[in-house]
């Protein structure tokens, strides 16, 4: 029986994860963000209305479900209020639905203007980040400098602690960045006003998860935030995300184990897209990146940046299955294939000299000899938006899904055809 289920992104992120998660949360009781924070933008459409979030679980829109953020996220905590506050606004209340880890690092102001005036620094190695402050937050951790929700509890610690932080960042600010400093004051006040918020909704997560997972028969969907190829060790480095956006991540970032797991889904859109820089193989510009771009709504949920766009990648997709234990595969916007007459899938890869390359890795190292290797398969130019039963596909859609299954030797367990809940293929139920 599956009760604990991972959902994470096989591709650059922006797989469509937030429309599954919601889909899934249905018969969920508890959805768990593991690592990441606000860069990333989880899109859910329900009934023609659009929500975004960012670092509130995707399942929280349903009244049955308590979403938890593991101490492997970085919050904001400003930016998590400010979300609260928008979705109360839209009468969804998730105050009494929400806990957050102790040990969660906290993203303070000094990152985000870090993150900012580095890639305004920079000159060739500009990563593209999303500008949340997530990479200086993370880096704060591993330098043990960062501060915690939990910290908070003990004033006079953390006001000495930020003290000397704010202090560490003023002098790259002033001295090396040329930009003004952050008032350390300023920052006091504000973790002020809303400590006790993040007090009520503060808990040893990792704790309260095992106790779920031991005594409780419920069901748990642990989210996973950006996409394998942005992993901090395992992605396309350095034009990565600075948390481990693969497997290991659910681990580190909520303190279960592997043997509580029981069922691991793959989110791939059925092309590929990627916001910032860095090796992506199969892109495509011109016309028909346009097509994708204004079909496909192809631009970032947290920044608006435009996305660039390419063909679905197997090359890519065999390493990303075999990093994650994917169980099986859910594929999304089918539907923006529709008035294709032909679709190219890239099975492998050559170099300048016509060697065959059948690995990603290789590609990370000298991706400017590298050009795809595409088996063309045909168009099935009819719509497919919002059909909810595989028989109702036509030949060629089914025969595409067909084939990335054999490619991956993986199952589709789910298909997404459109934007809202109800535009959802389910092959294979997965909460039995
Ligand atoms: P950071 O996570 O803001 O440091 O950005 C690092 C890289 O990850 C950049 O290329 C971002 O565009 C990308 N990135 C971060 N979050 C997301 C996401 O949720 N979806 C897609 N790309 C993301």
């Amino acid at each position: 029986m599956n009760n604990n289920i991972v959902v994470l992104g096989l591709q650059w992120g922006d797989e469509g994860k937030g429309k599954i998660i919601d889909f899934l949360s249905k018969k969920a009781n508890y959805i768990v963000r593991y690592q990441g924070g606000n860069n990333a933008g989880h899109t859910l459409v329900i009934d023609k209305k659009k929500i975004i979030l960012h670092l509130i679980p995707s399942g929280v829109l349903h009244p049955n479900v308590i979403g938890i953020i593991g101490n492997g996220v970085v919050i904001s905590p400003s930016d998590l209020i400010k979300e609260i506050n928008l979705l109360k606004k839209q009468n969804i209340n998730v105050i009494d639905r929400l806990i957050i880890s102790e040990s969660s690092h906290l993203v303070l102001k000094y990152h985000i203007k870090m993150d900012q005036s580095r890639e305004k620094f920079k000159n060739n190695t500009i990563i593209g980040t999303t500008g949340r402050g997530i990479g200086p937050a993370y880096e704060d951790k591993v330098a043990r400098r960062g501060l915690r929700v939990g910290d908070l509890k003990n004033i006079d610690f953390f006001s000495k602690r930020l003290k000397e932080v704010v202090n560490y960042y003023n002098y790259q600010f002033i001295n090396y960045y040329k930009v003004p400093p952050v008032s350390y004051k300023d920052i006091l006040k504000e973790l002020l006003k809303i400590k006790n918020i993040l007090f009520n909704i503060m808990r040893n997560t990792r704790e309260l998860l095992y106790k779920i997972i031991i005594n409780n028969n419920k069901k748990i969907i642990f989210e996973g935030a950006q996409g394998t190829f942005l992993d901090i060790d395992h992605g396309t480095f350095p034009y990565v995300t600075s948390s481990n956006t693969t497997i290991g991540g659910v681990f580190t970032g909520t303190g279960i184990g592997p043997k509580y797991l029981n069922y691991t889904l793959g989110v791939v859109k059925v092309y590929a897209t990627r916001v910032g820089n860095g090796p992506f193989i199969t892109e495509f510009f011109g016309n028909l990146s346009e097509l994708f771009y204004s079909k496909g709504l192809e631009f970032g949920s947290t920044t608006g940046r435009r996305r660039r766009i390419g063909w679905l990648d197997i090359v890519l997709l065999r390493e990303s299955i075999f990093m994650n234990s994917i169980t099986a595969l859910c594929l999304t916007k089918l539907d923006i294939l529709d008035n294709l007459s032909e679709i190219k899938i890239c099975i492998g890869y050559k170099n300048n000299t016509g060697k065959l390359i059948n690995n990603f890795s290789y590609v990370e190292n000298f991706s400017n000899d590298i050009t795809p290797i595409y088996k063309i398969v045909k168009g099935w130019n009819v719509s497919t938006f919002g059909i909810s039963n595989f028989n109702k596909l036509p030949k060629e859609a089914k025969d595409f899904v067909y084939l990335i299954a054999e490619l991956t030797s993986t199952p589709v367990d789910i298909i997404s055809t459109g934007p809202d809940r109800k535009h959802t293929i389910v092959c294979r139920e997965i909460f039995t």
